[in-house]
């Protein structure tokens, strides 16, 4: 990649665009024909190449992924317990060693880092910490603001603006802990829509979550597609596979099946991800 230096606006924009044998000293006359360039070269995609995990206890969690995944849409990620689904998220945002590659429009994922909102598996949020619901969701802000700098009243107004889509602006003052899970998760989503990134990634999103919370935040995941993001979600309920996503990973420690959900959800990509004894909705 070929990072290329502009004055001043241009530079912040395209800087990380792929720009690869591109010849920035020729014949480029002002920024009006850099920029249309530069828009043909842009890869909004994330692209795993060739990805293994091997944890320092010797299991190996991922096994040779190739993933190609190619915005706006929702993506989701299935698989059995133990097959990788979480570490594929992990992977991707650079939190763990791997071999092989991963690339975010173009450029080494750990540097794109900003482009992406990441929730956890539930299990791995502390949820005693002392904070109220507004505080929760301003901490989204935080890439954009920087840490010791305050909270600027535009961000505030980011943040009440983020409750209310997720129906929790009457609870803005109120702790996390005394919140039900369907809540907390609505104010995780309402952190990831003030970080305003590209990319959102869900871990087991809907674990412990009641229905309503549940639709709500379904709702709020296909209006952000519609807008232009890309979503990938864990997810272990096989019935609503084909409601929520348009595409599919199917895991097992090992790829079995990726592509359009109406393509790769059938009996025998389910039998492989899990096993023979898999039978869902009493079919079978
Ligand atoms: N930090 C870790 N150290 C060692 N092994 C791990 C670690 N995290 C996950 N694993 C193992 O890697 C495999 C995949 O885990 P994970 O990605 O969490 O699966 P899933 O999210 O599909 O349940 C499992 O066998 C799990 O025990
Ligand atoms: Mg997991």
């Amino acid at each position: 990649m070929v990072e290329i230096i502009f004055p001043g606006k241009i530079r912040k924009q395209y800087q990380f665009l792929k720009l690869t044998r591109l010849n920035v000293s020729g014949n480029l006359k002002n920024k009006r024909d850099k920029c249309l360039i530069f828009r043909q070269e842009v890869t909004e995609m994330i692209e795993c190449q060739n990805i293994s995990v091997t944890y320092n206890n010797g299991v190996q969690a991922l096994k040779k992924i190739n993933l190609r995944i190619k915005g706006p849409t929702i993506m989701g990620i299935i698989g059995p317990n133990g097959s990788g689904k979480s570490t594929l998220l992990k992977a991707i945002l650079g939190m763990i060693q791997l071999t092989g590659e991963v690339s975010i429009n173009g450029v080494s994922s750990k540097k794109m880092l900003k482009k992406v909102a990441y929730v956890a598996q539930k299990t791995l949020i502390d949820l005693s910490f002392p904070i109220t619901v507004k505080e929760c969701v301003a901490l989204g802000t935080i890439s954009n603001v920087g840490l010791f700098k305050t909270i600027r009243k535009g961000e505030w107004k980011k943040v009440e603006e983020a409750l209310e889509v997720v129906g929790l602006k009457e609870q803005q003052e109120r702790q996390i802990n005394a919140l039900s899970g369907g809540q907390f998760q609505r104010v995780l989503i309402a952190r990831c829509l003030v970080q305003d990134a590209e990319y959102l990634f869900l871990d087991e999103p809907f674990v412990g979550v009641d229905m309503v919370s549940e639709n709500i935040i379904v709702k709020i995941l296909k209006d952000l597609k519609e807008s232009g993001k890309t979503i990938l979600i864990v997810h272990h309920d096989l019935s609503k596979v084909e409601d929520y996503f348009d595409q599919l990973v199917m895991l097992n420690n090992k790829m079995i099946a990726v592509g359009k959900t109406s393509d790769v959800f059938n009996t025998n990509n389910l039998k492989r991800t899990y096993g023979e004894k898999i039978f869902i909705d009493g079919g079978e």
